[in-house]
């Protein structure tokens, strides 16, 4: 693999290491959020709130690290330049196009979730907004995650 410097290194090493935080905490969410929502709870601001804000922010921080990430790596728009669309294999094509888009989309997702839940009164309701939107995003994240290159 081609080294672009220590700037892709250490940025690499922040999105690789925050994304188990965003997992565990998106799954945290959804998994509240099924709790909350066939258990017929109350939407609490300590809880159930909070628990959503924090997931929409880890994400928000990781589609920016993402986001930069895409620009310094050799694997991201330097494979696109470098190889070509029609160049990249399956594996170079998970990692600058599959992976980032599939990503922010995802994302989007788990944003309008959150939006949503603000619009709604009734908490199961808000549970349930919650639930499909970021689980929906949070299904997306794990079909495009490289996890050969990750867990080694
Ligand atoms: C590329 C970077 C980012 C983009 C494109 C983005 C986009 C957005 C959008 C469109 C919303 C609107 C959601 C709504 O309608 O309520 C939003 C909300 C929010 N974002 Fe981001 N964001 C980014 C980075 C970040 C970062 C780095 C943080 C924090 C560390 C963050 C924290 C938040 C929070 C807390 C809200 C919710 C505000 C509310 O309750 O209405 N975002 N973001
Ligand atoms: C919640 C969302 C995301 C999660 C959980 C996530 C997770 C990961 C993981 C686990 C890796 C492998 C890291 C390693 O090799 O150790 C990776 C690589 C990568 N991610 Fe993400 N990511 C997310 C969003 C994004 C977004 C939105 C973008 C770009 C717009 C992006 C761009 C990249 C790139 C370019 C690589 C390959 C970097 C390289 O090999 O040099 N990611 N991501």
């Amino acid at each position: 693999m081609e080294d672009y410097g220590l700037a892709h290194q250490w940025i690499l090493a922040l999105h690789s290491y925050f994304a188990y935080v965003v997992l565990a905490v998106l799954f945290l969410a959804v998994a509240n959020g099924i709790l909350g929502w066939t258990g017929n709870k109350d939407f609490t601001l300590r809880k159930d709130f909070r628990i959503s804000l924090f997931a929409l922010i880890l994400s928000h921080l990781q589609l920016l690290v993402g986001l930069v990430l895409y620009f310094v790596s050799s694997n991201g728009l330097n494979a696109i330049k470098t190889l070509g669309m029609g160049g990249l294999n399956s594996a170079s094509r998970l990692l600058a196009v599959e992976h980032p888009f599939i990503n922010i989309i995802a994302i989007v997702f788990i944003t309008v979730g959150w939006s949503k839940h603000k619009k709604v009164l009734e908490g199961k309701r808000k549970f349930k907004t919650i639930t499909i939107f970021y689980g929906l995003g949070l299904i997306l994240i794990l079909s495009r995650i490289p996890w050969a290159q990750w867990l080694n």
